[in-house]
């Protein structure tokens, strides 16, 4: 079965793009086929995957309407995706919510600031509302980004989003150049970017969360 898994954060700049390019770019290497859909108009993520250095197949859906006919239509593919990534604006859209509603798990980046991890914290309740309403379970894990884990301002958006119980993976994608490099490169993080990137990795695979590595619903 395919999983579908989104990157949702209402607020701008938390990382979204970087973190799908990231995880995707890991699990192709791991050998995962891997489909990554950009429905944000900036176009951070086709922009990337135009570079076509990574064996990821790529989409860009703008219509809101038309991204679970996408989505169906990637998922009828031969041989099946282990994973579509599904890449949102930072703002509250119809289309987040069509995403979050497609998906197996929801990532939600946010830097050490306390407008991110706002924005974390209502985008949080946010995918629960809208699985509540569809009567699903769709887990939802805040992913820190850009982190100096030594500072201050990082353990108090940590303290912020626990004291509020929002599930919040402990591995991070610490502040490194090599995830900026992706952009230009076209290729997943190198050196100690792709390092961080996989502690990220490692703790969803353990957790149980991506199915590629034998997830609930997994086949490994
Ligand atoms: N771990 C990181 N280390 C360094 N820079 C980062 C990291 N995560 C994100 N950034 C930078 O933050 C900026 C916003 O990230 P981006 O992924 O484009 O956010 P979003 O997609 O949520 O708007 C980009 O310049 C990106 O390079
Ligand atoms: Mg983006």
């Amino acid at each position: 079965m395919t999983q579908v898994i989104s990157v949702v954060q209402e607020k701008g700049g938390a990382g979204k793009s970087t973190l799908l390019i990231a995880i995707a770019s890991l699990m192709v290497a791991d050998g995962a086929k891997v489909a990554v859909i950009d429905t944000d108009p900036q176009h951070t993520l086709s922009d990337w995957a135009k570079k076509e250095s990574t064996d990821v197949d790529w989409a860009v859906e703008e219509d809101d309407e038309r991204l679970i006919p996408t989505l169906r239509a990637l998922k009828k593919s031969e041989p099946a995706y282990d994973a579509i990534f599904v890449d949102t604006a930072g703002f509250k859209s119809a289309m987040a919510v069509y995403a979050i509603n497609a998906s197996g798990l929801v990532l939600i980046p946010s830097k050490a600031t306390e407008t991110d991890a706002k924005g974390a914290i209502k985008t949080f309740r946010h995918v629960t509302s809208v699985a509540d309403s569809m009567d699903k379970d769709i887990p939802a894990y805040v992913v820190m980004m850009d982190v100096d884990p030594a500072t201050n301002i990082t353990a108090a958006t940590l303290e912020s989003l626990d004291d509020l119980k929002i599930p919040r993976l402990k591995a991070m994608c610490a502040h490194r150049t090599g995830f900026k490099e992706m952009m230009s490169t076209g290729r997943g993080p190198e050196g100690s970017a792709k390092r961080s990137a996989q502690t990220v990795l490692a703790e969803m695979q353990m957790g149980g969360l991506i199915d590629f590595y034998g997830g609930k619903d997994g086949k490994a």
